[in-house]
């Protein structure tokens, strides 16, 4: 297959999928999607599409299904909201919540059966058409000195090739993710030979777990429309991926910064408090509540 020269290859387009029953963020996520829960005071999905604006990504294709529409909502104008806002004088208010609305444009593509990740990709397989594309996980957040997806596309288009973002996690943590074995050929960057989808911590063939951050080519639809379910009943990108390793097609970058999975309730709440005390204002008042909450 033959793909744009790295001069013009421009990736705009990030899939975003959100289609999952958030299981994990019972039962607060019963009817609201977990990717709407705030953390601090945007929800959770806000923050990825900030990081997807900010790495230069224009059109976000939103894998969603019916009882996630408020997703797509936070994203369009409330112009009751607004006229009100408008009204009351509050201005600052009113550039904040139309800022979000203009922030992107919106593509929505239906999961009609929640089939696991690497189904979901392939949900979105009309929309990417022939180009390279992102994919960020909705639930996984991610904070640095550079956006972790751009840290991955630079890399994709000097090399013309598929990128994961991986990072180091702790070895009784290695059967939450999948994981890489391959080899260093750039400091943090690795050229993957093989993916391991939840391996036994004696079985992991490293340390390099893959986190929710993704370039690919559309020859991952190939990979992902021929496989059955994998681990969990679920349809896998892990093992979509596989198949670009097997072909030698697939590198890793190791994303630097900070990451939260806010399906996890302790890494959300630890999110909520790190931007918490970002906040100038709400650190003050927020120390001495938690000193007084943590008796050392
Ligand atoms: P997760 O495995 O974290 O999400 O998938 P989940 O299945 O919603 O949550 P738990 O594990 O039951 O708590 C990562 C991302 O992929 C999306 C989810 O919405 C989440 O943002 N996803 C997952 C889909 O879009 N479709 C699926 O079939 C599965």
């Amino acid at each position: 297959m033959c793909y744009a020269k790295e001069k013009d290859m421009e990736i705009k387009k990030v899939v975003i999928p959100v289609a999952g029953w958030g299981t994990r963020s019972l039962p607060a996520s019963k009817n609201i999607p977990k990717e709407m829960l705030p953390v601090y005071n945007k929800p959770v999905i806000q923050y990825v599409v900030e990081e997807a604006q900010a790495s230069g990504l224009t059109d976000v294709v939103f894998v969603t299904n019916q009882n996630k529409t408020i997703i797509e909502d936070h994203f369009d104008y409330n112009l009751a909201l607004e006229d009100m806002l408008k009204r009351k004088g509050k201005d600052e208010m009113l550039a904040k919540i139309r800022e979000v609305a203009e922030m992107v444009n919106i593509i929505s593509v239906r999961q009609k059966k929640q089939l696991g990740l690497g189904h979901a990709v392939l949900c979105a397989r009309e929309v990417v058409k022939n180009d390279p594309f992102c994919v960020m996980v909705g639930d996984d957040l991610m904070f640095g000195m550079e956006p972790g997806i751009k840290q991955l596309i630079s890399v994709a288009m000097t090399e013309h090739m598929p990128v994961v973002g991986v990072m180091e996690v702790p070895s009784e943590k290695v059967s939450n993710y999948g994981i890489i074995e391959g080899e260093e050929f750039a400091p943090g960057m690795y050229r993957v030979r093989n993916l391991v989808e939840k391996p036994k911590v004696n079985e992991a063939p490293s340390r390099l777990a893959i986190v929710g951050r993704y370039v690919l080519f559309p020859d991952i639809f190939y990979h992902l429309e021929k496989l059955t379910p994998g681990h969990g009943g679920e349809i896998q990108l892990t093992d979509g991926l596989k198949g670009l390793a097997g072909n030698n097609r697939l590198l890793a970058v190791k994303i630097q910064g900070q990451r939260f999975d806010a399906g996890d309730w302790a890494e959300y709440l630890t999110a909520n408090i790190y931007f918490a005390l970002h906040d100038e204002v709400l650190r003050d008042a927020l120390v001495p509540r938690l000193k007084e909450l943590l008796p050392f």
